[in-house]
């Protein structure tokens, strides 16, 4: 198994590299992450496994018992894409460990007698069109077809026209296969330090931290960069910068998360007042009241800024994903395949499993130690012997799920 899981890590280096670091970009629809779903494709149809692509982007691999028992199936699996100059463990980790179990199972000699899927989930960064598992929110319906219709990329390309471009035949909407799903189990490189810090190479989740996105569009007037008076201005780079400090403190404040990690600047010249800021915020709190407010609180400082500046600024809500706590009964029974049991850790970070688990289907998630604790980053990482871990605590997770 050692070996398959690291012939299969090394199929992917390759794919998608960030053209100056060595970090990644396997952006949605893009000619690198549909080379990963057809690498995908050819690992399942080289273990027998029947592919299914759900009209969605997602792309499934099923395991289906000799016999049809008719009984619930045993989902896992993760997402292939990346954010921008990404590393090489978030999400890909989960794929290739789910493809590996299942390589352990059979040389266990275990006949599941439910099927298993692996499930490869299309956006699930939402790094080109800002929806955050899209894949996944389209197959359990908490996104319709209408709304991602209207998705447009950075450069105005349309959701559909990006799936067609891609070669992928679009039938956006809630997916036939999620009826057949009893559980799910995600597999994913921990995004913080917390198993690093106990001494524990592999852990369950608790819960996902509520998360949102934000659009802020700050606007002024361009004018002289010389000729301009300072009084003068009415300059949404200003306004922008302040929301950007008070975002920080308001987040320090309580204990929470806020961060600008991406602007678009008109007309964007060096030698021009801007006339627009666009900003997006992202935000997360341990409660769903705890956002709210920490938003809230942000845009009022946003507002008083702006009035003093003399520019305007309209807020958007792009997404608001809510707190989600994994199932209990399935993450004990999980923990306690282990003794002594597994760590159950929280997360900050969103997941595929989180919507899943908000539509109703009993999930759980693994995390992988990462000992730099930095994620979303070329520098994100995770050992081998950490990684076989995952594998044979993802193989035994299994096992136990379809006996
Ligand atoms: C996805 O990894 C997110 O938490 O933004
Ligand atoms: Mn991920
Ligand atoms: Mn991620």
């Amino acid at each position: 198994m050692p070996e398959d899981f690291e012939r299969m890590w090394a199929d992917l280096d390759p794919v998608g590299r960030s053209a100056r670091t060595t970090g990644y970009f396997r952006q949605p629809f893009t000619s690198a992450e549909r080379e990963c779903h057809a690498w995908f494709v050819e690992q399942c149809e080289r273990r027998g496994l029947r592919v299914e692509h759900d009209g969605n982007g997602n792309t499934l691999g099923w395991w289906e018992p000799a016999l049809d028992t008719g009984e619930p199936a045993v989902l896992t699996g993760s997402h292939l894409d990346s954010v921008v100059d990404g590393g090489a463990y978030d999400g890909p980790l989960g794929v290739v460990s789910a493809l590996a179990a299942i390589d352990v199972l059979r040389d266990r000699g275990v006949q599941p007698g439910r099927a298993i899927g692996v499930a490869v989930f299309a956006e699930e960064e939402g790094s080109r069109f800002g929806l955050a598992c899209l894949g996944s929110r389209l197959a359990v319906g908490t996104t319709t077809p209408e709304r991602a219709a209207e998705l447009r990329d950075p450069d105005g390309v349309a959701l559909l026209d990006a799936m067609i471009a891609a070669g992928v035949d679009p039938g956006l909407g809630r997916s036939g296969w999620v009826d057949r799903v009893g559980c799910y189990l995600e597999l994913h490189v921990e995004q913080g330090r917390d198993l690093d810090l106990r001494d524990e190479p592999v852990g369950l989740a608790s819960a996902i931290w509520p998360h949102g996105r934000y659009r802020f569009d700050f606007t002024g007037q361009a004018n002289h960069a010389g000729t301009t008076a300072m009084p003068d201005r009415h300059d949404p780079m200003l306004t922008y910068a302040m929301t950007a400090l008070a975002a920080n403190k308001q987040a320090r404040l309580a204990g929470a998360r806020a961060t600008f990690g991406r602007i678009d600047v008109g007309p964007n010249a060096t030698n021009a007042v801007p006339s627009r800021v666009t900003a997006w915020l992202d935000a997360r709190s341990a409660s769903d009241e705890a956002l709210a407010t920490l938003v809230a609180a942000i845009e009022q400082q946003a507002r008083d800024r702006a009035g003093r500046d003399g520019t305007a600024l309209e807020l958007t809500v792009e997404s608001v994903s809510p707190a989600v706590r994994f199932d209990v009964p399935l993450t004990e029974r999980l923990a306690s395949l282990t003794d002594p049991r597994r760590p159950v850790i929280p997360t900050a970070a969103g997941h595929d499993a989180g919507v899943l688990a908000a539509a109703g289907i009993p999930t759980a998630m693994l995390f992988v130690r990462n000992p730099t604790g930095v994620s979303h980053s070329p520098a994100e990482h995770a050992g081998m012997a950490d990684c076989l871990l995952g594998v044979e605590a993802l193989a035994d997770c299994l096992a136990e799920l379809v006996s």
